[in-house]
């Protein structure tokens, strides 16, 4: 490989309309943070960039759900997004906003000059205009029925029911979701990339001159080019966005689409950053990587660097080591079903455990297929590898230095074959993780890193200091000098991985850190040295800990089919007439018993207000009888009596049926007098 002076490492902008799930962190923030920690320790002239992508439609509709500005969305999750990212020791260099004002300068300029060089196309095309609230319908707000499946509610770009991609103009009966009315079809102009165009240049630096991308990757840019490029709109009618600039003809109410800004992103935070920009965009000796999710490849390897291209001045990527996608306990991870482990959530329930789950992100890395993450398998990871592996050996070498050496490192005496077999296995072990990482195999380079733990346990184990203390304590001296020589590599060893961890081990050995380069040595620590004091780095993870958090998800899975079943149809329309017909009464449970003899059935005596009646009502699978006891609840009472397992059943209690047909009581939310009238 070329001999790269500088790196400029960049991680997808995630969008600002939600918090970050563990899916984020393992597909892309956690291994572009550890090979990012890597090349600081090898002294590599790095920057990390990342920020939130603030623009979009799906923002404009979060803020209009929530009767909030966009504004206020974005500043909600860009704070939250980075306390996260911090929290788990992703250290960018700079976290920055796509709604900052160097971004907006720095994107309508790239468009300026596309414009100016004549890179992009206009046209004109019929898009859904909302006559009443005045504007042009992103896909996202517009509604009809799908002409696939026909079911109502498909939106503009999607029917959720069957999956299918849809364009506006394939709805039935299309409704605008900001005023409900019937949108018309109006022209509108466009700038266009044509992407076509890039299309013989495209297949030569990918096919060609990229082929050592990973094969995920290069396997979906074949599959775009093979498909053939088409013109890409980089405009959209929005209000919420970077305006296209004013002097441009026919900018009114346009903004950059998002993913023509976003990108641009990378560069406007490195402006932030350093006014030494231009040396990490436009020198050739910049390795200039994307860390990315699946779904944002053809955004990164075909766009834009199709945009880097047509505008001249800038590099290109190297690499775009993009990850497939984790799940969550075998179902696809959504933020819309809060199907989720939210990162702040995490350390709520496991605080300070931080390492722990980059631990099992990392070596269940979906870096060549989607890959599922299981509460079982965290826990297994972290009592069978963290505590009984890693932790483990730390704490024996530390612990017997303590208790035979008074804490201080003991000098070595002569060094017999194993000994020396031992040494020997470090700088292999490092050189295995050195490739592994330079390559992204980012799951091989943790495996090797716990390698090194392996090594010093085994080491432990076989020359078991502990039965020498009384008979040969020169030797004694010896092992323990080798073991804690292994620890402080250790520390440098899995630094990037798990950070915190690193420095508690740095800590305890009274140490700073050691570089890369030095970390297979045996002389890191002198003998005499002072050690800090021994303390566990990990503890196990316990079953109730585990269930607890499987609980919580079947809970949300629960309520999801709850909400998604089908509620039932709206039945025809009545008289007001007919509605005053039923006389609704506010009452309170004075007794309830279950009717012998029957599964569902519970007979009540109501204080209505009026009198004192019966109702037999089907709730006794869903309330304890002497439970609602004092209870008040809504009564029909002109309905007319029945009898029921041979009891007088006069009126019938309203309930809430859900569509799996579980009842609750349909009851006022405040306490009123019994006899009120419902109306
Ligand atoms: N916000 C996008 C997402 O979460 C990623 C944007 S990456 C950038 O999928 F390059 F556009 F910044
Ligand atoms: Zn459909």
């Amino acid at each position: 490989m070329k001999d790269y002076k500088r790196y400029l490492i960049t991680s997808a902008l995630p969008y600002a309309n939600g918090p970050v799930h563990l899916g984020h962190l393992a597909g892309v923030y956690v291994p572009a943070d550890i090979y990012v920690r890597y090349l600081r320790q090898r002294g590599r002239d790095v920057l990390f960039i990342c920020g939130s992508d603030e623009h979009g439609v799906p923002i404009t509709i979060k803020a209009r759900k929530e009767g909030i500005t966009p504004q206020d969305v974005v500043d909600r999750y860009h704070t939250l997004n980075k306390k996260a990212f911090a929290d788990f020791g992703i250290t960018f260099d700079i976290y920055s906003r796509t709604s900052n004002k160097v971004h907006h300068q720095t994107a309508s300029e790239f468009f300026e000059t596309l414009y100016d060089k004549g890179e992009f196309i206009e046209k004109t095309s019929k898009q859904y205009y909302d006559t009443e609230a005045k504007q042009f319908l992103a896909d996202r707000y517009i509604t009809g029925t799908c002409p696939k499946c026909h079911k109502e509610g498909a939106y503009g770009d999607q029917c959720e029911a069957c999956g299918t991609s849809l364009n506006a103009t394939d709805l039935i009966n299309p409704k605008s979701a900001l005023s409900g009315s019937v949108p018309e079809l109006r022209d509108t102009l466009h700038w266009f990339l044509p992407l076509d165009k890039y299309e013989p240049w495209l297949k030569q630096w990918i096919l060609e001159e990229n082929k050592h991308w990973k094969s995920n990757v290069y396997g979906q840019c074949k599959s775009w080019i093979d498909a053939g490029l088409q013109p890409r709109a980089v405009s959209r009618d929005l209000d919420w966005g970077i305006p296209i600039p004013k002097r441009i003809k026919g900018s009114d109410g346009k903004v950059l689409y998002v993913w023509f800004d976003a990108p641009i992103g990378y560069i406007s935070a490195t402006k932030e950053l350093t006014p030494d920009w231009e040396k990490y965009w436009k020198s050739d000796d910049t390795r200039l990587i994307h860390f990315i999710g699946k779904d944002n490849i053809v955004f990164h390897c075909i766009i834009f660097p199709a945009m880097l291209k047509a505008e001249g001045s800038y590099i290109l990527p190297e690499n775009i080591p993009a990850n497939e996608f984790l799940n969550l306990e075998g179902d696809k991870i959504s933020t819309s079903r809060n199907w989720a482990v939210w990162l702040h959530e995490y350390l709520e329930d496991f605080p300070g455990k931080q390492d722990v789950l980059r631990y099992v992100l990392c070596a269940n890395a979906p870096e060549a297929k989607d890959n599922d993450f299981t509460w079982k398998d965290f826990q297994a990871r972290n009592n069978n590898e963290l505590v009984a592996i890693l932790g483990n050996f730390v704490n024996r070498a530390l612990v017997l230095t303590q208790k035979n050496c008074n804490g201080k490192v003991p000098a070595p005496g002569a060094l017999n074959d194993f000994d020396k077999q031992t040494i020997a296995e470090m700088p292999k072990i490092k050189d295995q993780i050195e490739s592994s990482l330079e390559n992204f195999r980012l799951r091989e380079a943790l495996k090797f890193a716990m390698d090194f733990a392996r090594l010093g346990n085994k080491y432990l184990a076989d020359t078991e200091p502990w039965k020498l203390i009384k008979t040969v304590p020169e030797r004694v001296n010896t092992i323990l000098n080798i073991s804690l020589q292994i620890t402080a590599n250790l520390s440098a060893i899995i630094e990037s991985f798990l950070p915190d961890t690193a420095a508690k081990i740095r800590k305890m050995l009274n140490i700073d850190a050691i570089t890369w380069e030095n970390a297979y040595k045996t002389d890191n620590l002198k003998a005499g040295h002072q050690l800090g004091e021994p303390a566990l780095l990990f503890d196990k993870i316990e079953d109730s800990q585990i269930e607890f958090q499987v609980e919580k998800l079947q809970k949300t899975k629960t309520a999801n089919q709850a909400l998604c079943a089908p509620v039932e149809p709206q039945k025809p329309n009545i008289s007001f007439d007919d509605f005053s017909k039923m006389d609704i009464r506010v009452g309170t449970i004075l007794a309830a018993e279950k009717v012998a003899k029957t599964q569902k059935l519970v007979k009540l005596t109501i204080d209505t207000g009026i009198d004192k009646r019966t109702v037999v009502s089907g709730i006794a699978e869903y309330y304890e009888p002497e439970k609602i006891i004092g209870q008040q609840v809504c009564i029909l009472v002109n309905l007319e009596p029945r009898k029921i397992k041979g009891i007088d059943s006069q009126g019938m209690i309203l309930m809430a049926e859900d569509a799996n047909g579980k009842l609750c009581f349909a009851a006022p939310i405040d306490k009123t007098g019994n006899g009120s009238g419902v109306k």
